[in-house]
Protein backbone atom coordinates (compact mmCIF):
# COMPACT_ATOMS: atom_id res chain seq x y z
CA UNK A 1 0.00 0.00 0.00
CA UNK A 2 1.52 3.66 -1.17
CA UNK A 3 2.27 6.06 2.02
CA UNK A 4 0.01 8.87 1.04
CA UNK A 5 -2.99 6.66 0.89
CA UNK A 6 -1.99 5.50 4.69
CA UNK A 7 -1.61 9.10 5.71
CA UNK A 8 -4.55 10.06 4.83
CA UNK A 9 -6.75 8.11 6.99
CA UNK A 10 -8.39 9.15 9.80
CA UNK A 11 -7.00 8.31 13.39
CA UNK A 12 -9.70 5.41 14.38
CA UNK A 13 -9.23 6.36 18.40
CA UNK A 14 -10.70 8.91 20.18
CA UNK A 15 -9.93 10.62 23.62
CA UNK A 16 -10.90 13.43 25.69
CA UNK A 17 -14.63 13.70 24.95
CA UNK A 18 -17.64 11.59 24.59
CA UNK A 19 -17.24 8.96 22.69
CA UNK A 20 -19.77 7.50 20.03
CA UNK A 21 -20.11 4.69 17.19
CA UNK A 22 -16.71 3.42 15.98
CA UNK A 23 -15.18 4.83 18.99
CA UNK A 24 -17.44 3.52 21.32
CA UNK A 25 -15.97 -0.53 22.16
CA UNK A 26 -18.67 -2.82 24.12
CA UNK A 27 -20.16 -1.92 27.65
CA UNK A 28 -22.81 -4.35 26.57
CA UNK A 29 -23.63 -5.43 29.95
CA UNK A 30 -23.87 -1.88 31.14
CA UNK A 31 -25.73 -1.29 28.66
CA UNK A 32 -28.09 -3.85 29.34
CA UNK A 33 -28.30 -2.83 32.73
CA UNK A 34 -28.60 0.87 32.87
CA UNK A 35 -31.61 -0.36 29.79
CA UNK A 36 -33.11 -2.36 32.63
CA UNK A 37 -33.31 0.36 34.91
CA UNK A 38 -35.01 2.65 32.44
CA UNK A 39 -37.37 -0.04 31.86
CA UNK A 40 -38.52 0.21 35.17
CA UNK A 41 -39.68 2.81 37.77
CA UNK A 42 -36.43 3.10 39.07
CA UNK A 43 -33.74 5.96 39.54
CA UNK A 44 -30.21 5.44 37.94
CA UNK A 45 -27.14 6.50 40.09
CA UNK A 46 -23.98 6.07 38.08
CA UNK A 47 -20.56 6.19 39.59
CA UNK A 48 -17.31 6.04 38.42
CA UNK A 49 -13.68 8.09 38.72
CA UNK A 50 -13.13 10.86 36.10
CA UNK A 51 -12.97 9.67 32.09
CA UNK A 52 -13.85 5.48 33.16
CA UNK A 53 -16.91 6.91 30.37
CA UNK A 54 -19.84 7.62 32.34
CA UNK A 55 -21.34 10.52 30.21
CA UNK A 56 -20.34 8.03 26.83
CA UNK A 57 -21.95 5.17 28.18
CA UNK A 58 -25.19 6.84 28.93
CA UNK A 59 -25.24 8.26 26.20
CA UNK A 60 -24.87 5.56 23.42
CA UNK A 61 -27.42 4.08 25.65
CA UNK A 62 -29.93 6.42 25.32
CA UNK A 63 -29.44 6.22 21.37
CA UNK A 64 -31.15 3.21 20.90
CA UNK A 65 -33.88 4.27 23.26
CA UNK A 66 -37.12 5.78 22.23
CA UNK A 67 -37.72 8.02 25.31
CA UNK A 68 -37.37 11.47 24.93
CA UNK A 69 -34.26 12.72 26.81
CA UNK A 70 -32.88 15.64 28.74
CA UNK A 71 -28.92 16.32 29.24
CA UNK A 72 -27.37 18.34 31.90
CA UNK A 73 -23.91 18.89 33.03
CA UNK A 74 -24.55 20.09 36.48
CA UNK A 75 -20.58 21.93 36.17
CA UNK A 76 -22.51 24.73 33.81
CA UNK A 77 -24.77 25.04 36.56
CA UNK A 78 -23.93 28.50 39.14
CA UNK A 79 -27.44 29.14 40.47
CA UNK A 80 -31.01 27.57 40.81
CA UNK A 81 -32.98 29.97 38.46
CA UNK A 82 -29.87 28.87 35.55
CA UNK A 83 -30.73 25.27 36.49
CA UNK A 84 -34.61 25.87 36.11
CA UNK A 85 -33.74 28.37 32.82
CA UNK A 86 -31.34 25.38 31.11
CA UNK A 87 -33.53 22.68 31.88
CA UNK A 88 -36.80 24.71 30.73
CA UNK A 89 -34.50 25.61 27.01
CA UNK A 90 -33.98 21.64 26.98
CA UNK A 91 -37.69 20.90 26.83
CA UNK A 92 -37.96 22.80 24.48
CA UNK A 93 -35.48 21.39 22.43
CA UNK A 94 -37.60 18.43 22.61
CA UNK A 95 -41.37 19.48 22.37
CA UNK A 96 -43.08 21.55 20.48
CA UNK A 97 -43.25 25.22 21.00
CA UNK A 98 -47.37 25.10 20.67
CA UNK A 99 -47.77 22.74 23.29
CA UNK A 100 -45.70 23.86 25.71
CA UNK A 101 -47.24 27.79 25.66
CA UNK A 102 -50.20 26.96 27.84
CA UNK A 103 -48.41 24.78 30.63
CA UNK A 104 -45.75 27.72 30.75
CA UNK A 105 -48.22 30.40 31.10
CA UNK A 106 -49.68 28.90 34.03
CA UNK A 107 -46.21 29.12 36.10
CA UNK A 108 -45.91 30.87 39.34
CA UNK A 109 -42.68 33.00 38.19
CA UNK A 110 -43.04 33.60 34.07
CA UNK A 111 -40.31 32.89 31.97
CA UNK A 112 -38.73 35.14 29.47
CA UNK A 113 -38.74 32.71 26.24
CA UNK A 114 -37.56 33.75 22.96
CA UNK A 115 -37.20 32.00 19.69
CA UNK A 116 -34.65 33.51 17.41
CA UNK A 117 -37.01 33.35 13.90
CA UNK A 118 -33.89 32.32 11.92
CA UNK A 119 -32.06 29.59 13.74
CA UNK A 120 -35.10 28.66 15.92
CA UNK A 121 -32.83 28.52 18.68
CA UNK A 122 -35.01 29.07 21.67
CA UNK A 123 -33.60 30.91 24.63
CA UNK A 124 -35.21 31.37 28.43
CA UNK A 125 -34.09 33.30 31.51
CA UNK A 126 -36.12 33.93 35.05
CA UNK A 127 -36.21 36.77 37.02
CA UNK A 128 -36.78 35.19 40.41
CA UNK A 129 -38.32 37.00 43.67
CA UNK A 130 -36.85 36.19 46.80
CA UNK A 131 -37.06 33.03 48.17
CA UNK A 132 -39.68 31.18 45.97
CA UNK A 133 -37.06 30.52 43.15
CA UNK A 134 -37.22 26.80 43.89
CA UNK A 135 -40.79 27.21 42.38
CA UNK A 136 -38.85 27.56 39.18
CA UNK A 137 -37.62 24.35 39.39
CA UNK A 138 -40.51 22.65 40.23
CA UNK A 139 -42.91 23.77 37.74
CA UNK A 140 -40.75 22.98 35.12
CA UNK A 141 -39.41 19.33 36.38
CA UNK A 142 -43.44 19.23 37.30
CA UNK A 143 -44.22 19.87 33.80
CA UNK A 144 -41.54 17.43 32.04
CA UNK A 145 -43.66 15.12 34.49
CA UNK A 146 -46.62 15.73 33.14
CA UNK A 147 -45.62 14.68 29.62
CA UNK A 148 -44.46 11.25 30.16
CA UNK A 149 -47.12 8.45 28.70
CA UNK A 150 -47.24 5.23 30.66
CA UNK A 151 -45.20 3.76 27.82
CA UNK A 152 -43.28 6.52 27.03
CA UNK A 153 -41.45 7.82 30.00
CA UNK A 154 -38.96 10.84 30.24
CA UNK A 155 -35.47 10.39 31.28
CA UNK A 156 -33.39 13.03 32.76
CA UNK A 157 -30.19 12.84 33.35
CA UNK A 158 -28.18 15.31 35.55
CA UNK A 159 -24.19 14.61 34.79
CA UNK A 160 -21.59 15.66 37.33
CA UNK A 161 -24.45 15.86 39.97
CA UNK A 162 -22.30 16.28 43.16
CA UNK A 163 -21.89 19.61 41.95
CA UNK A 164 -25.39 20.19 43.58
CA UNK A 165 -24.04 21.10 46.68
CA UNK A 166 -22.39 23.31 45.63
CA UNK A 167 -25.27 25.33 43.98
CA UNK A 168 -27.46 25.67 46.79
CA UNK A 169 -26.97 24.46 50.08
CA UNK A 170 -30.66 23.79 50.74
CA UNK A 171 -31.19 22.80 46.69
CA UNK A 172 -30.75 18.86 47.43
CA UNK A 173 -33.81 18.74 50.05
CA UNK A 174 -35.39 21.03 47.58
CA UNK A 175 -35.40 18.89 44.55
CA UNK A 176 -35.77 15.63 46.16
CA UNK A 177 -39.15 16.77 47.26
CA UNK A 178 -39.80 17.60 44.41
CA UNK A 179 -38.35 14.72 42.29
CA UNK A 180 -39.95 11.50 44.49
CA UNK A 181 -43.49 12.65 42.87
CA UNK A 182 -42.42 11.97 39.14
CA UNK A 183 -43.28 8.94 38.40
CA UNK A 184 -43.07 9.58 34.93
CA UNK A 185 -39.59 10.12 35.01
CA UNK A 186 -36.65 8.08 35.57
CA UNK A 187 -33.60 10.08 36.70
CA UNK A 188 -30.06 9.34 36.01
CA UNK A 189 -27.70 10.88 38.35
CA UNK A 190 -23.73 11.19 37.08
CA UNK A 191 -20.56 11.61 39.06
CA UNK A 192 -17.22 11.27 39.34
CA UNK A 193 -16.09 11.98 42.83
CA UNK A 194 -17.25 8.46 44.43
CA UNK A 195 -17.18 10.25 48.01
CA UNK A 196 -19.28 13.11 47.74
CA UNK A 197 -21.62 10.64 45.43
CA UNK A 198 -22.19 7.89 47.62
CA UNK A 199 -22.51 10.43 50.65
CA UNK A 200 -25.43 11.70 48.63
CA UNK A 201 -26.86 8.71 47.79
CA UNK A 202 -25.82 6.66 50.72
CA UNK A 203 -25.80 8.09 53.83
CA UNK A 204 -29.17 7.64 56.31
CA UNK A 205 -29.37 12.01 56.22
CA UNK A 206 -29.03 12.42 53.26
CA UNK A 207 -32.43 13.93 51.28
CA UNK A 208 -31.37 11.77 48.52
CA UNK A 209 -30.71 8.29 50.73
CA UNK A 210 -31.25 5.35 48.63
CA UNK A 211 -32.96 7.12 46.11
CA UNK A 212 -31.71 5.07 42.81
CA UNK A 213 -30.05 1.52 42.32
CA UNK A 214 -26.12 2.36 42.42
CA UNK A 215 -23.83 0.99 39.56
CA UNK A 216 -20.36 1.66 39.68
CA UNK A 217 -18.71 1.36 36.12
CA UNK A 218 -15.48 -0.25 35.81
CA UNK A 219 -12.93 -0.16 33.78
CA UNK A 220 -13.06 -2.20 29.98
CA UNK A 221 -12.30 -5.40 30.27
CA UNK A 222 -9.22 -6.36 28.59
CA UNK A 223 -10.16 -8.96 26.06
CA UNK A 224 -12.99 -6.26 24.10
CA UNK A 225 -10.24 -3.18 24.38
CA UNK A 226 -7.79 -5.63 22.37
CA UNK A 227 -10.34 -6.64 20.19
CA UNK A 228 -10.83 -2.99 20.02
CA UNK A 229 -7.32 -2.07 19.08
CA UNK A 230 -6.35 -4.59 17.15
CA UNK A 231 -9.18 -3.76 14.73
CA UNK A 232 -8.71 -0.14 14.91
CA UNK A 233 -5.19 -1.08 13.54
CA UNK A 234 -6.88 -3.66 10.90
CA UNK A 235 -8.82 -1.50 9.22
CA UNK A 236 -6.77 1.47 9.06
CA UNK A 237 -4.34 -1.03 7.57
CA UNK A 238 -1.48 0.05 10.25
CA UNK A 239 1.02 -2.72 11.79
CA UNK A 240 1.10 -3.57 15.44
CA UNK A 241 1.89 -6.85 17.16
CA UNK A 242 -0.37 -8.45 19.26
CA UNK A 243 1.80 -8.53 22.26
CA UNK A 244 2.50 -4.78 21.83
CA UNK A 245 -1.42 -4.23 22.33
CA UNK A 246 -0.76 -6.55 25.66
CA UNK A 247 2.05 -4.52 26.68
CA UNK A 248 -0.32 -1.22 25.94
CA UNK A 249 -3.38 -2.42 28.04
CA UNK A 250 -0.70 -3.45 31.08
CA UNK A 251 0.30 -0.35 30.96
CA UNK A 252 -3.30 1.90 30.99
CA UNK A 253 -4.72 -1.30 32.98
CA UNK A 254 -7.80 -0.89 30.33
CA UNK A 255 -8.20 2.68 31.95
CA UNK A 256 -10.54 4.08 28.75
CA UNK A 257 -9.45 7.49 28.54
CA UNK A 258 -5.72 6.35 29.05
CA UNK A 259 -5.88 3.59 26.30
CA UNK A 260 -7.52 5.43 23.94
CA UNK A 261 -5.13 8.02 24.63
CA UNK A 262 -1.94 5.53 23.75
CA UNK A 263 -3.64 3.69 21.45
CA UNK A 264 -4.43 6.95 19.20
CA UNK A 265 -0.32 8.15 19.68
CA UNK A 266 1.19 5.11 18.74
CA UNK A 267 -0.66 4.49 15.55
CA UNK A 268 0.35 8.32 14.67
CA UNK A 269 4.05 7.31 15.13
CA UNK A 270 3.70 4.23 13.23
CA UNK A 271 2.07 6.17 10.53
CA UNK A 272 4.67 8.51 10.78
CA UNK A 273 8.12 6.42 11.45
CA UNK A 274 6.96 3.09 10.54
CA UNK A 275 6.45 0.27 12.76
CA UNK A 276 9.39 -0.77 15.23
CA UNK A 277 9.77 -3.16 17.96
CA UNK A 278 9.66 -0.83 20.66
CA UNK A 279 7.24 1.89 19.74
CA UNK A 280 4.66 1.11 22.66
CA UNK A 281 7.88 1.64 25.08
CA UNK A 282 8.68 4.82 23.28
CA UNK A 283 5.57 6.70 22.86
CA UNK A 284 4.91 6.27 26.98
CA UNK A 285 8.37 7.77 27.09
CA UNK A 286 7.08 10.57 24.45
CA UNK A 287 4.12 10.99 26.66
CA UNK A 288 5.25 11.53 29.58
CA UNK A 289 7.98 13.55 28.32
CA UNK A 290 5.32 15.82 27.09
CA UNK A 291 3.50 16.05 30.63
CA UNK A 292 6.68 16.83 32.17
CA UNK A 293 6.19 20.28 33.53
CA UNK A 294 2.37 19.61 34.14
CA UNK A 295 3.71 16.31 36.51
CA UNK A 296 6.33 18.44 38.00
CA UNK A 297 3.84 21.36 39.06
CA UNK A 298 1.10 18.58 40.40
CA UNK A 299 4.27 17.50 42.28
CA UNK A 300 4.81 20.30 43.73
CA UNK A 301 1.36 20.85 44.53
CA UNK A 302 1.52 17.80 46.94
CA UNK A 303 2.60 17.83 50.55
CA UNK A 304 4.93 15.37 52.10
CA UNK A 305 2.80 12.92 53.28
CA UNK A 306 0.53 13.01 50.01
CA UNK A 307 4.65 12.61 48.32
CA UNK A 308 5.44 9.34 50.58
CA UNK A 309 2.44 7.49 50.06
CA UNK A 310 1.82 8.10 45.85
CA UNK A 311 5.80 7.63 45.59
CA UNK A 312 5.26 4.52 47.98
CA UNK A 313 2.39 3.60 45.29
CA UNK A 314 4.27 3.66 42.76
CA UNK A 315 7.42 2.28 43.97
CA UNK A 316 6.18 -0.97 46.27
CA UNK A 317 3.46 -4.06 45.92
CA UNK A 318 2.49 -3.55 49.62
CA UNK A 319 -0.88 -2.70 50.65
CA UNK A 320 -0.63 1.10 51.63
CA UNK A 321 -2.81 0.13 55.00
CA UNK A 322 -0.18 -2.55 55.74
CA UNK A 323 2.79 -1.84 58.63
CA UNK A 324 5.31 -2.76 56.03
CA UNK A 325 4.20 0.13 53.79
CA UNK A 326 4.23 2.34 56.59
CA UNK A 327 7.98 1.21 56.83
CA UNK A 328 8.77 1.57 53.47
CA UNK A 329 7.27 5.22 52.77
CA UNK A 330 7.97 6.20 56.83
CA UNK A 331 4.42 7.55 56.93
CA UNK A 332 3.94 5.23 60.15
CA UNK A 333 0.77 6.45 61.53
CA UNK A 334 -1.82 4.08 59.73
CA UNK A 335 -4.67 6.85 60.61
CA UNK A 336 -2.38 9.54 58.44
CA UNK A 337 -2.19 7.06 55.83
CA UNK A 338 -6.09 6.89 55.94
CA UNK A 339 -7.29 10.25 55.68
CA UNK A 340 -4.02 10.81 53.03
CA UNK A 341 -5.48 8.28 50.97
CA UNK A 342 -9.51 9.43 51.30
CA UNK A 343 -8.08 12.90 50.34
CA UNK A 344 -6.16 11.74 47.17
CA UNK A 345 -8.92 10.05 45.61
CA UNK A 346 -11.17 12.50 46.67
CA UNK A 347 -8.99 14.59 44.68
CA UNK A 348 -8.93 12.20 41.62
CA UNK A 349 -4.85 10.95 42.52
CA UNK A 350 -5.91 8.02 42.91
CA UNK A 351 -8.11 5.64 42.44
CA UNK A 352 -9.98 2.55 44.53
CA UNK A 353 -10.89 -0.52 42.45
CA UNK A 354 -10.48 -4.37 42.75
CA UNK A 355 -9.39 -4.12 46.36
CA UNK A 356 -6.53 -2.23 45.88
CA UNK A 357 -5.32 1.86 45.65
CA UNK A 358 -4.22 3.05 42.03
CA UNK A 359 -2.22 6.13 41.01
CA UNK A 360 -5.38 7.17 38.50
CA UNK A 361 -2.94 8.37 35.59
CA UNK A 362 -0.16 5.88 34.63
CA UNK A 363 1.80 8.27 32.90
CA UNK A 364 2.06 10.15 36.27
CA UNK A 365 2.91 7.11 37.79
CA UNK A 366 5.86 6.24 35.63
CA UNK A 367 7.16 9.84 35.96
CA UNK A 368 7.08 9.53 39.52
CA UNK A 369 9.03 6.56 39.26
CA UNK A 370 11.56 7.98 37.15
CA UNK A 371 12.02 11.44 39.03
CA UNK A 372 12.70 9.53 42.57
CA UNK A 373 15.13 7.66 40.47
CA UNK A 374 16.97 10.82 39.56
N1 LIG B 1 -17.04 2.51 25.63
C1 LIG B 1 -15.88 3.12 25.33
N2 LIG B 1 -15.10 2.65 24.35
C2 LIG B 1 -13.93 3.22 24.06
N3 LIG B 1 -13.45 4.30 24.68
C3 LIG B 1 -14.16 4.82 25.66
C4 LIG B 1 -15.44 4.28 26.02
N4 LIG B 1 -15.92 5.02 27.03
C5 LIG B 1 -15.02 6.00 27.28
N5 LIG B 1 -13.95 5.88 26.46
C6 LIG B 1 -12.74 6.76 26.46
O1 LIG B 1 -12.74 7.51 27.67
C7 LIG B 1 -12.84 8.91 27.39
C8 LIG B 1 -13.72 9.57 28.42
O2 LIG B 1 -15.09 9.21 28.23
P1 LIG B 1 -16.28 10.01 28.91
O3 LIG B 1 -16.10 11.47 28.69
O4 LIG B 1 -17.53 9.36 28.49
O5 LIG B 1 -15.99 9.67 30.45
P2 LIG B 1 -16.59 10.32 31.76
O6 LIG B 1 -16.47 9.26 32.81
O7 LIG B 1 -17.91 10.92 31.50
O8 LIG B 1 -15.48 11.46 32.00
P3 LIG B 1 -15.56 12.80 32.89
O9 LIG B 1 -15.18 12.35 34.26
O10 LIG B 1 -14.47 13.67 32.29
O11 LIG B 1 -16.93 13.36 32.77
C9 LIG B 1 -13.36 9.01 25.97
O12 LIG B 1 -12.91 10.17 25.31
C10 LIG B 1 -12.75 7.76 25.32
O13 LIG B 1 -11.43 8.00 24.92
MG1 LIG C 1 -18.60 12.88 31.83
Amino acid sequence: MGKLAVKNMENPFKFGSVVGGVHFTNRVNEIQQVKSILNSTNHLVLIAPRRFGKTSLIKKTLESNKSKSIFIDMQTINTVEGFASKLLKKIYDIFTVEGLKNKVKSFRIIPDVSINPITQEVSVSFNPQGENKIHLLEDVLNMLNSFAEKKNRIICVLDEFQEIERIDKSLSRQLRSIMQNHSGINYIFLGSQESMMKYIFENKKSPFYHFGSLMNLEPISKNDFFDFIKQGFYNTETKIDDAQITELLLFTSCHPYYTQQLAFTIWNNVQLHNHSNDVVGNTITEIVQIHDYDYERLWQNLNNTDRKIIAGLSNFDSKPLSSEFGKKTGVNSSSTVHSAIKRLIEQGYLIYSGNSYTIEDPYFNLWIKKFMQQ
